[in-house]
């Protein structure tokens, strides 16, 4: 039987017009939300001293890099040959590939983010291991088989039919979860882009790869195809409303507005952007043009919680706005990106406190914020916006705890 339960407790989510709400209601859930009858709502427990609000979505994390996150210097290319490389080369290893992937979700989940777009390794049995990882804990799951056929050490470049074709194989087992992931154009042949393009709209599938991260990485790839990055992805099919593209801090107009041509998306990620120190994302400008998601780059981005990653938005976006307060974004729009889009564009019904959706959430203690709260009701300011702020600006203090299917994550 399930175990039903009738909360009375702060909500702190979007509604379906995607507005910021924070109010005092009444939940029901047992593995979904369910509906509310008012005749039951005075039998409800007492939560009002507690308040939940949704998990998140990481659409931009490498999960072999686990291995190493927070260690490493430089900026991306010499980072990628020191650190990276040598890292992914040891999933060829079945077990170190699923002890991994299960160290990496169980964090992500203890967290709060219960969804995640990834990238693996070359090694097809690391995908699938991945995948196990994420079933036995019940984590949606999307990843990819890294593709890469030039510009790399030998022992992670493969042959390009044999990428592909191991490519297709994991995305008849595995369907929409196996997302088409060129690295990126310095490690891809054209040839390799235009088949992995062609199976994702065979497959209908998240295409994931990175764009306009480090000035050296868009030197080296504009002298090595002549054209501007965008017109690589662009002429090799990549740009589809499915795709992925990590980054784009040194993105030029005209790029982005094709990027808005054909609906693809870019995933901000700030700690990398700073740690790799790769340059400082525009927000506000890039979501004028598409839809922008946030991601922890792990382990171009140091720590895997989105709390963190979202904290690194908000001071990204105050550096970047220094000059200029029309490219600020408000923080429900970074919390959006995280939470309500990223769910949305993935198609699952998660995310939401929501009748139907999966009872997945985050539940909140507001004691230690007493003073806080109760100020802010004093001075007319207890907006959603700010109790919203006060959790992502004090974390870990706001402390968290993950529930997953209506249970606390111990027992999921
Ligand atoms: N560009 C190509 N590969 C990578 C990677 O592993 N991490 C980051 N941050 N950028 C990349
Ligand atoms: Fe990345």
């Amino acid at each position: 039987m399930a175990d039903t339960k009738l909360w009375k407790i702060w909500v702190l989510d979007f509604n379906d017009e995607g507005e910021l709400i924070f109010e005092k209601k009444v939940v029901k859930f047992d593995e979904k939300f369910l509906p509310v009858d008012i005749d039951e709502e005075h039998l409800a427990q007492d939560m009002s001293e507690y308040l939940i609000l949704p998990t998140f979505a990481d659409l931009h994390l490498h999960i072999p890099q686990w291995q190493f996150t927070g260690i490493g210097s430089g900026t991306l290319l010499n980072w990628l040959n020191t650190y990276t490389f040598p890292a992914e080369k040891l999933f060829e290893d079945k077990t170190i590939a699923y002890t991994t992937a299960r160290s990496l979700l169980s964090k992500l989940l203890q967290t709060g983010t219960t969804a995640a777009v990834t990238f693996v390794s070359i090694h097809k049995s690391a995908v699938e291991e991945a995948f196990y990882a994420a079933k036995d804990l019940n984590f949606s799951l999307f990843a990819g088989k890294v593709l890469m056929d030039q510009n790399a050490p030998d022992f992670l470049l493969e042959d390009t039919y044999k990428a592909i074709e191991e490519a297709a194989e994991l995305s008849e087992k595995f369907g929409r979860q196996h997302v088409i992931t060129p690295r990126f154009a310095i490690t891809c042949s054209e040839k390799l882009m235009e088949k992995a393009a062609f199976l994702a709209r065979k497959y209908n599938l998240i295409i994931q790869t990175h764009m306009d991260e480090n000035v050296d990485e868009i030197k080296t790839t504009e002298s090595m195809y002549g054209k501007p990055y965008y017109k690589v992805y662009e002429e090799t099919g990549l740009l589809t409303p499915n795709t992925l593209l990590a980054h784009c801090i040194h993105t030029p107009k005209q790029a982005l507005e094709t990027l808005a041509k054909y609906s693809s998306k870019i995933v901000h990620c700030p700690s990398s952007n700073m740690f790799l120190k790769s340059g400082l994302f525009n927000f506000k400008t890039s979501s004028n043009f598409t839809t922008v998601f946030i991601g922890s780059d792990i382990a171009g981005g140091p720590n895997p919680t989105m709390w963190h990653t979202l904290q690194q938005a908000v001071y990204v976006n105050k550096l970047i706005s220094q000059s200029n307060e029309e490219l600020e974004v408000s923080i429900t729009e970074l919390f959006k990106s995280a939470t309500y889009k990223a769910f949305e564009f993935l198609g699952l019904n998660e995310g939401r406190i929501k009748e139907n959706f999966k009872a997945n959430f985050q539940l909140v203690d507001l004691r230690p914020f007493e003073i806080q709260l109760s100020t802010l009701e004093k001075l007319g300011k207890l907006t959603s916006q700010n109790v919203l702020q006060l959790l992502i600006m004090n974390y870990p203090l706001s402390n968290p705890k993950t529930f997953i299917k209506g249970h606390p994550l111990e027992k999921a």
